[in-house]
């Protein structure tokens, strides 16, 4: 049983996010569950290189306006198929952006990458033919498009549904599709077209990242204008939550800090003390992280007036991110003001962020929306409990705690609604009052660390889903 997989990133090749993380582990996942899977990318600058043993496997001499051929190679256990079209991808900057100016021809060069993998479904590469295409979020949403009346199974995964790849009219023959596709049947959106809006549409199957996600999406507030047709295909809506590379993420093994365990926690304290050196803190109480892209998704507006009785009860706060300026620089200010207490770097660092999460003692993520999130889950793992907004994948995987989980021995860590600083700051306090309790926290610690966010439940129900729909 074969899969074709499709996207616009992937780890280990390329990253901006957890789409990343999801599409680079699924591969593996799924063989467990008998499913050869495949991933076509986009060749961006310098990722060929990356590849072991790449061999042509298709081309083309004119796709919008160059030529192209498919690579297949492999990158750490994956078979990857990579689409090189230097005149779409060979750029300066990042998958989408440079210098946070999207590339005005993102509509072509994703509906390019769009146009390949549908051409590939149907007609197969030699002796590999894909029984299903699974496709990610609005980069790839023309796949099932194209698909249409093919035969050919296709399943669209939601991961983020604010980016709706929403382009004006005037590219509807730039991507291929009809005036009559353009309606609120079809691809048309407020007036304009959307390739996001084109899968959901076309999909045989779609699926969202968390349960309570794929329930949330079906209200305005977090369907942005694609409730209504999310509503009408609830049957074919299922909500799987992500799980995390439980190799990668383990701190018995992880090689950047010092080893710990639930039964043998010790390693914790001094990897707190190296991460307090790093950032150049010295808190007497709960020392708080927070690992994220700096935009207004991640509620980072929210941190700077929450903190203040926090940081009076002995927190600390140490913040890894990048993104937007506005954020960036209410960061930068934050440790300004508060120097010894609140630490920042501005960047992407994943070895740090290792660090980060076993020196820990909570990790925040006050996200207004959040489809799964994964920073909750290595935290959970390296015994950094969850703060969390009660939304998305972080509602589905944090156990607040509360009088009745609490008394219940369930609690994992503290979830807080709604999404504003008020709530953060109680949430805050909490979380510095479980601390202080120390015999009750540490149980709290290994109770989370002994959760299992493996792939293996996952990977089992979109198996199923793969199942079910290529035999209907
Ligand atoms: P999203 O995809 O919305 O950004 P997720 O929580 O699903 O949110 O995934 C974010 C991923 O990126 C996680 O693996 C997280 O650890 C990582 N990450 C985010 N910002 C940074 C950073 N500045 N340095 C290192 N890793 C980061
Ligand atoms: C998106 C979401 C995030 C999710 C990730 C992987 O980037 O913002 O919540 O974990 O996709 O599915």
């Amino acid at each position: 049983k074969h899969v074709l997989s499709v996207a616009s990133e992937a780890v280990p090749l390329v990253k901006t996010g957890g789409l990343a993380d999801v599409v680079g582990a699924l591969p593996a996942a799924l063989a467990e569950q008998g499913w050869n899977m495949r991933v076509m990318i986009p060749a961006y600058r310098g990722i060929l290189k990356k590849l072991k043993s790449p061999k042509k496997v298709w081309e083309s001499a004119n796709l919008y306006g160059g030529p192209a051929r498919l690579m297949l190679g492999k990158s750490a256990g994956m078979e990857v198929l990579a689409l090189v079209a230097d005149h779409l991808f060979d750029r300066d900057g990042g998958p989408y952006s440079q210098d946070g100016q999207d590339y005005g021809d993102n509509a072509e060069r994703f509906a390019a990458l769009s146009f390949v993998a549908a051409e590939i479904a149907r007609e197969g590469l030699g002796k590999w033919r894909p029984d299903l295409v699974h496709c990610h979020d609005w980069q790839t949403g023309l796949v099932p498009w194209y698909l249409r009346g093919s035969g050919i199974p296709t399943v669209i995964t939601i991961h983020n549904i604010a980016f709706q790849g929403r382009f004006g009219r005037d590219k509807l023959a730039a991507l291929g599709l009809q005036t009559w596709d353009f309606n609120r049947d079809g691809v048309e959106f407020w007036g304009d077209i959307s390739t996001l809006k084109a899968g959901l549409v076309a999909a045989d199957a779609i699926t969202t990242v968390s349960p309570r996600y794929a329930e949330e999406l079906m209200r305005g507030e977090f369907g942005l204008g694609l409730e209504g047709l999310l509503q009408m295909r609830a049957g074919d809506l299922h909500g799987i939550l992500n799980g995390i590379d439980a190799t990668v993420w383990n701190p018995e093994t992880d090689p950047e800090i010092t080893p710990f365990s639930a039964a043998k926690p010790a390693g914790k304290a001094s990897n707190r003390k190296a991460l307090e050196a790093e950032f150049g803190l010295d808190a007497p109480g709960p020392l708080a992280i927070l690992i994220s892209r700096l935009t207004s998704q991640k509620g980072i507006d929210l941190i700077t007036p929450a903190l203040g009785p926090f940081l009076a009860a002995g927190g600390g706060l140490a913040v890894l991110g990048s993104g937007d300026g506005w954020a960036e620089h209410a960061m930068r200010e934050l440790a300004a003001h508060n120097p010894g207490r609140v630490g920042v770097k501005i960047g992407y660092d994943e070895a740090l962020s290792h660090r980060m999460f076993a020196g820990g003692d909570a990790v925040l993520v006050p996200s207004r929306f959040e489809p799964c999130g994964l920073t909750q889950l290595y935290g959970l793992r390296y015994g950094c409990l969850p703060v969390v907004a009660a939304v998305g994948g972080l509602a589905d995987t944090v156990i607040g705690s509360t009088p009745a989980t609490d008394a219940a021995n369930a609690s994992t860590g503290v979830v807080f609604h709604p999404v504003d600083d008020l709530a953060l700051r109680q949430a805050l306090m909490r979380f510095a009052a479980l601390y202080y309790d120390r015999k009750g926290w540490g149980a709290m610690q290994r109770r989370a660390m002994k959760m299992d966010w493996g792939w293996a439940r996952s990977a089992e129900r979109y198996a199923a889903l793969y199942d079910q729909l290529c035999t209907r």
